[in-house]
């Protein structure tokens, strides 16, 4: 039997790229608007005007007109088990991965540890507005049961992998060399396509892995065409050398990925803050997405995301928290500091452009557009419901805002978790604020 239901609210969402300019064409907002929803998938968005006058009687209607839907957000890159250690502080990206990151994965040693860590982790993705994420797990493949279990009981869609790695990192988080694999195909087996879950081959980085284990994850990848390969790429400038001296025969860092069949499409690179333009024609015509991290770019220190670049070449970019590298799992908080990073880089974040990089750009780039991102008919019913009354300072912002953008720019710059008044998967409530 069908069913349908509706809410009543203002409701903003993008249907196209509105570019550094934040172009109101890319958009659709309806001050007073009416979000109709069967089995789970969204019918239609309009204006209550326009579609209240035509509803049947029986359909219910939420009344949350002092609220803004927008569609739910999307974090493209970020890693559950280093929750425990966010915000630690003090050293960039080869001494914060030893001296914080590896002990915190060490523990996923402990299935039931896994599971605690993913039950608490699904829950703050949705109590700060994110209802699909791409997710490193740790080496442990229990880990990555974990999270799938985790995402499963809340029909959340998510995307994840267990860790690659066989060499530079401690020897108890080490894959056997060349190893790791067959875990992986077993994960994808049990996962990918279970749901609204899928698979991601997820090889540390360039650092971690042997020849031998990215040449086994390439012959992976090209065994399932339709899982994600998640990794980072040029994020640090020590980093950066350790890979030129690990494989020299490379000209460069994006290189190592492509020889070994590691970039395609639903390769999502985490970072590419120190690449140059023929590494973005790649990308691109390899239809390959990056992950920008501003929170974890500022917060490691390791550079500023050259946007503009990436968007002029034709990439595909969505945000990412990189929680624990990033402080914060909030993606209003992260495109705050993406604004503030292309502000230092000259460049410019308009309110609708950062809404696009956190729900149908962050789609696209994980070709996921045709499922979530907006509020085009027969997408899934993800989003949430923004309200500034328990923020103050946006409390008070808001109210002499003229338009939409100012009004989702005022939030995301001050606004955080306490934004958020409630999230939605599939059309029903998965949480709600207190
Ligand atoms: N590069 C390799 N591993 C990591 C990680 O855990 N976090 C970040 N930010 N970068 C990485
Ligand atoms: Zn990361």
């Amino acid at each position: 039997m069908t069913v349908r239901w509706a809410f009543r609210a203002s409701i903003l969402h993008c249907i196209a790229d509105p570019g550094e300019a934040g172009d109101k064409a890319a958009i659709e907002y309806f001050d007073d608007g009416l979000l109709l929803i069967r089995d789970g998938i969204i019918e239609q968005a309009g204006p209550a005007d326009r579609l209240l006058p035509g509803l049947s009687p029986d359909i219910p209607v939420s009344d949350c007109r002092e609220k803004l839907i927008v569609p739910g957000l999307i974090d493209c890159h970020v890693h559950y088990p280093q929750i425990d250690i966010v915000a630690s502080c003090g050293t960039q990206l080869l001494d914060w991965l030893e001296r914080y990151a590896y002990p915190a994965e060490r523990r996923f040693a402990s299935a039931e540890h896994a599971t605690e860590v993913a039950e608490f982790f699904t829950e703050a993705l949705l109590q700060n507005g994110t209802t699909t994420a791409l997710v490193f797990a740790t080496v442990h493949a229990q880990s990555a049961d974990a999270i799938f279990a985790a995402a499963e009981r809340r029909n959340m869609r998510l995307i994840a992998g267990k860790v690659l790695m066989d060499r530079n990192c401690p020897e108890d988080l080490r894959d056997e060399p060349g190893g790791g694999l067959e875990e992986s195909r077993q994960l994808i087996e049990r996962w990918h396509g279970r749901g609204r879950l899928e698979y991601a081959i997820t090889p540390r980085f360039a650092v971690t892995s042997s020849a031998a284990q990215l040449q086994g994850a390439g012959q992976l990848a090209a065994a399932h065409p339709d899982v994600f390969v998640h990794t980072h790429l040029a994020e640090n400038a020590a980093e950066i050398d350790l890979v030129k001296r690990l494989f020299p025969d490379n000209s460069s860092y994006l290189g190592v990925y492509d020889d070994f069949g590691l970039l395609r499409e639903r390769s999502v690179f985490a970072h590419c803050l120190h690449i140059d333009d023929a590494d973005r024609k790649t990308l691109h015509r390899k239809g390959a997405s990056i992950a920008f991290c501003p929170g974890s770019n500022l917060f490691l220190g390791s550079g500023l995301f050259d946007l503009r670049s990436a968007c002029e070449q034709g990439v595909r970019v969505g945000i990412g928290s990189d929680v624990g590298g990033g402080p914060n799992l909030n993606l209003l908080k992260t495109l705050s500091d993406a604004y503030k990073v292309l502000q230092l880089n000259g460049q410019s974040l308009p309110g609708y452009r950062a809404l696009y990089l956190a729900t149908l750009g962050a789609a696209k780039a994980l070709y996921l557009d045709d499922r979530i991102g907006n509020f085009a008919s027969g997408k899934e019913a993800d989003f949430i419901m923004l309200d500034s009354a328990s923020v103050p300072m946006a409390r008070r912002r808001l109210s002499r805002t003229r338009n939409a953008a100012e009004k989702f720019f005022a939030l995301m710059m001050l606004g955080d978790d306490r934004a958020i008044s409630a999230t939605y998967l599939m059309g029903k409530q998965a949480w709600k604020a207190a």
